[in-house]
């Protein structure tokens, strides 16, 4: 098959592809279940897959049928900044019936996706996300043995529908998220692939959830690493599946070559509870037939250690956590402010955006950011329109990433190199947490 094929197929008469956002009802949990009721786009969940080759325009006509304002950012994607669709930072949000047209190129290869970033907490949560596929110039995997694998974490009643009550609860909001009960895959529940032995299989895996940190058991899904957040990593790089923890909007790249006679699947194991949530099965008796090559990884922006600017960033607030004096929209906090607002988290002390940005770095700077989780909460922390690297105790760099995991009381450096002009946002992708305060924006001149 054609690669892109189904995206360029569908565009409007002057290019670009429509993606509506509305409501929809949607069966999450089994089939005599009742649907629930979510806001998809194009009436399916997940979107339509946009799948391009690197270098090619993106042309994207959003359509906004919801009863609220919304816009798409284009995650892990190193856009051009108008582009980055950040309601309030970058683009004001649709209305009602309005439409924004987003068109870009996508610059590097890999496993991308997109979602609503206007009050993301609900409009991600009720199901606005979509795959986004950028393929290589030469792609190693044809489409039968490329996986694209969005997985979610839903809060559903005992009637198996979507719990929307509880969207926006400040407990969520203070505590761990808004964590749910169900895991589907591509919108399904317990979904099944059937796979050759003996074939290598990309499997692109995204953690579409609101606040859920999935931990997969590796011996069930097995493979390789080759990729995180999108970029492929080099030969080097390249690891045997450990323990698969992949936090909100992460990103893991699996190849996978089936034993014949050994089902796989997905097991989610980071509570007491294992909870197996898709399978795969194997069928036939090849013998292992690994790809000749891995695909090519991107170049991107190196950092530059011996000449960076050191930003230190202090997480405090929520729950069970130390909260000092906190500012919000330019003004210091009472408690009263804080229980009407909902504000309980605090980067340096400010909640949210603010006038000014955390930082401003000149463009082709490197940044050395240090982040103090100062909380009793992991967080995942993102970065738009860049990539960086982590940077270990010895100095020595990491893999590519758009989103770093930080546990309770630890500090993560991170590297990067500040080339892509404009107002980035930089927030905790466990979106309650974003919208309680742990939002903030840096500005490359
Ligand atoms: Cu995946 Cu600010 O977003
Ligand atoms: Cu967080």
């Amino acid at each position: 098959m054609a690669s892109g094929a189904l995206f360029s197929a569908a565009r409007a008469a002057d290019g670009f592809f429509e993606i509506t956002a509305g409501p929809g009802q949607y069966k999450l949990y089994s089939e005599d279940a009742a649907a629930s009721d979510l806001w998809i786009y194009n009436g399916g969940l997940p979107g339509p897959e946009i799948r391009v080759r690197r270098g090619e325009r993106v042309k994207v006509r959003l359509i906004n049928a919801l009863e609220e304002a919304t816009s798409i950012h284009w995650h892990g994607v190193r856009i051009d900044n108008a582009m980055d669709g950040v309601s309030g930072l970058t683009q004001d949000p649709v209305p009602p019936g309005g439409t924004f047209e987003y068109d870009f190129v996508a610059p590097d290869a890999g496993t991308y996706w997109y979602h609503a970033h206007n009050k993301s907490w609900n409009q991600v949560g009720r199901g606005l996300y979509g795959p986004l596929i950028i393929e290589e110039d030469d792609p190693v995997f044809d489409r039968d043995h490329d996986l694209m694998l969005i997985m979610d974490d839903w809060r559903l009643n005992d009637d198996g529908r979507l719990d929307t009550a509880s969207f926006g609860s400040l407990m969520d909001w203070s505590h761990a998220g808004r964590l749910g009960n169900w895991l589907t895959v591509n919108g399904k529940s317990d979904p099944s692939f059937s796979l050759n032995a003996g074939e290598a299989y990309r499997i692109r895996l995204v953690n579409a959830s609101n606040a859920r940190v999935l931990e997969l058991d590796p011996d069930r899904i097995g493979g390789q690493v080759i990729g995180y957040d999108g970029q492929v990593l080099t030969d080097a790089e390249q690891t045997t599946a450990q323990a698969l923890v992949i936090a909100p909007a992460q990103r893991v790249d699996l190849v996978v070559v089936p034993e014949a006679g050994r089902d796989l699947a997905l097991v989610e194991v980071s509570t007491s509870q294992r909870f197996a949530f898709a399978e795969f099965k194997v069928t036939g008796d090849g013998k292992g037939n690994p790809p000749a090559r891995l695909p090519q990884a991107n170049t991107l922006p190196a950092p530059d250690l011996s000449n960076a600017k050191r930003i230190v960033l202090d997480m405090t607030g929520g729950a069970m956590g130390q909260m000092g004096p906190m500012r919000h929209k330019g003004l210091m906090m009472t408690r009263d402010d804080i229980r009407a607002t909902g504000q309980v988290w605090a980067f340096n002390g400010i909640a949210n955006v603010d006038e000014e940005p955390l930082f401003e770095a000149a463009r082709g700077e490197t940044v050395l950011l240090e982040t103090i989780n100062n909380t009793a909460w992991p967080h995942a922390i993102h970065l738009h329109g860049h990539h960086f690297r982590t940077v270990g105790a010895d100095g020595t760099l990491g893999p590519w990433r758009d989103t770093f995991l930080i546990e309770r009381g630890e500090t993560v450096k991170v590297a990067f190199q500040a080339d892509n002009p404009g107002k980035w946002l930089f927030h905790c992708h466990m979106l309650e947490h974003a919208a309680a305060g742990m939002t903030t924006w840096i500005r490359v001149t």
